[in-house]
């Protein structure tokens, strides 16, 4: 009975969300691609084209309009694809260099609506500029979720959410105690996508006038540094999974 029953949980959900939550396979690289190249054209990244020569960034509107000379090297402008399929192969490749990590897409009956990856991270020897955080133990396991997108015309349906769940869960299993990324604060779907999974940002300490004091980039002011602690059980789930 309980077998039967979970059978039908398991086929409710699939057919509601329509998609389902499975490891990568080479053949998923154009369809990641396709979301990869799309979803960070979008502001606040802007990542659409580039200046061949500086490689500045262009956003859509700009790149359709675009001035003589380049905005940042002044040189003439001859713009290119930010993101090529060997950029993002190798970020692929990068991840799944790693000893643990996890590469993850949805699928909706073959189509790829959205990705994650992530891999195990040493604070102290690949973000050194981060120790010291307050809450969290920099000693203990960690994964850096490094990429998630969403296809445009299917946002909004949980996709992220259950790419993310199953990735904790993942790591959870595999003995991580901590996930930590970084975002632009001006990214408010990103944003309250985290915060939902429990995120917060990386605190260190407060200010004399009681301010709280966070992970700063003089280069990049949005970004964003957060945190998750990985709690057993929290993100068990797993009714998303592709069957086979
Ligand atoms: C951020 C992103 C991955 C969210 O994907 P998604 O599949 O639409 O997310 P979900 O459907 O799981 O949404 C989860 C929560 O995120 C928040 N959220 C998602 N889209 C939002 C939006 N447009 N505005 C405000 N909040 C939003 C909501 O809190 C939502 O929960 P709710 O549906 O209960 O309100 C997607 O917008 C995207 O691909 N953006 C471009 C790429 C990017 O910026 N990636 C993050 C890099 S750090
Ligand atoms: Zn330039």
């Amino acid at each position: 009975m309980t077998c039967c029953h979970k059978t039908v949980i398991l086929f409710i959900s699939e057919a509601k969300n329509g998609f389902c939550i499975r490891d990568y396979r080479e053949d998923d690289f154009a369809g990641i691609y396709k979301v990869y190249k799309s979803a960070f054209s979008e502001e606040p990244w802007n990542e659409y084209k580039k200046c061949s020569l500086c490689k500045v960034n262009y956003g859509i509107k700009e790149s359709n309009d675009p001035a003589e000379n380049c905005k940042k090297c002044s040189k003439p402008l001859k713009l290119e694809d930010y993101w090529t399929e060997k950029d993002v192969s190798d970020d692929i490749s990068y991840a799944k260099s790693k000893e643990w990590n996890s590469v993850l897409v949805a699928d909706s009956g073959g189509e790829i609506l959205g990705f994650t990856w992530a891999y195990n991270i040493s604070i102290e020897k690949d973000m050194n500029f981060l120790k010291g955080a307050q809450n969290m133990d920099c000693s203990k396991k960690t994964i850096y979720v490094d990429e998630v997108a969403t296809a445009a015309n299917s946002r909004g349906k949980g996709v992220a959410t259950e790419l993310e769940k199953k990735l904790f869960s993942k790591a959870e299993n595999a003995g991580f105690e901590y996930v930590i990324l970084r975002t632009d604060e001006r990214n408010i779907a990103a944003i309250n996508l985290y915060r939902k999974l429990g995120f917060e940002r990386l605190l260190y300490g407060v200010s004399e006038t009681n301010e709280s004091k966070y992970a700063y980039d003089p280069e990049f002011n949005s970004r964003v540094y957060l945190v998750k602690k990985l709690l057993p059980g929290e993100n068990i789930g797993g009714n998303n999974e592709c069957k086979s």
